[in-house]
């Protein structure tokens, strides 16, 4: 069942934590940085369908890290659902709100889950089995105190948020310290220009940092 699906997520997305949100251009350099992550102490990224290399990097980890809670980002059609399913991914999600993707999912049983920025989209989407939700762009819209608003009506249903957007080191702890938060993710671990330079040193000390954090704010 689609809110099984998504239940049991939450529970992995919050033993996780953290969620990097990767925009990655080759296989060779996805498959590094998922082995950099791992060894800091994650277990999960977002690889998003921003690059024509997403499909090829998914399928790649999904075989070489298969322990490794891989998940597809930027969802932006079914073909992108499908794909990311089919290659093995463990969980998608998107920036928006787009029924004909939550129908697609209920209908397959994928673990996805949609963005929402208002408690119109949060009604529209739980309406069709959404338990899970991201909140995107998370910092923009007025960050904690603005997701802890959006949570107060709907507290009695149990619903399950993670968001995105302008989340960074100096700020997560904010967020994971509601109970509602399961995750937090962003593009502050793993960063496409520290990519670019082969900053791997850098990314991987900026990844056990954020672990130490996590450790510290959830023991
Ligand atoms: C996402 O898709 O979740 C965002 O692009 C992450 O936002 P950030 O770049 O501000 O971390």
């Amino acid at each position: 069942m689609y809110v099984d699906k998504q239940k049991d997520l939450a529970g992995k997305l919050r033993s996780a934590g953290i969620v990097p949100v990767l925009v990655l251009e080759d296989v060779d350099t996805g498959l590094k940085l998922c082995e950099t992550l791992q060894r800091a102490g994650l277990r999960t990224a977002e690889i998003t369908f921003r690059t024509k290399a997403a499909a090829q990097i998914i399928e790649a980890a999904k075989k070489r890290f298969p322990d490794f809670l891989l998940g597809a980002g930027t969802v932006l059609n079914r073909d992108h659902l499908n794909q990311a399913f089919d290659l093995g991914a463990a969980f998608a999600v998107a920036p928006g709100f787009n029924p004909a993707l939550v129908k697609l999912a209920a209908d397959r049983d994928y673990a996805f889950s949609p963005g929402i920025a208002t408690p119109s989209e949060v009604e529209q989407a739980h309406e069709l089995g959404v338990r899970l939700f991201k909140f995107f762009p998370a910092e923009a819209l007025g960050g904690v105190a603005m997701l802890k608003n959006i949570i107060a009506p709907y507290r009695h249903l149990g619903l399950s948020f993670m968001p995105t957007g302008g989340v960074t080191a100096a700020n997560f702890a904010d967020y994971l310290a509601v109970p509602e938060i399961v995750s937090v993710g962003g593009t502050w671990l793993g960063r496409a220009d520290d990519l670019k330079a082969g900053n791997w040193d850098k990314i991987e000390k900026d990844a056990k940092a954020a672990m130490e954090a996590l450790k510290r704010i959830r023991g």
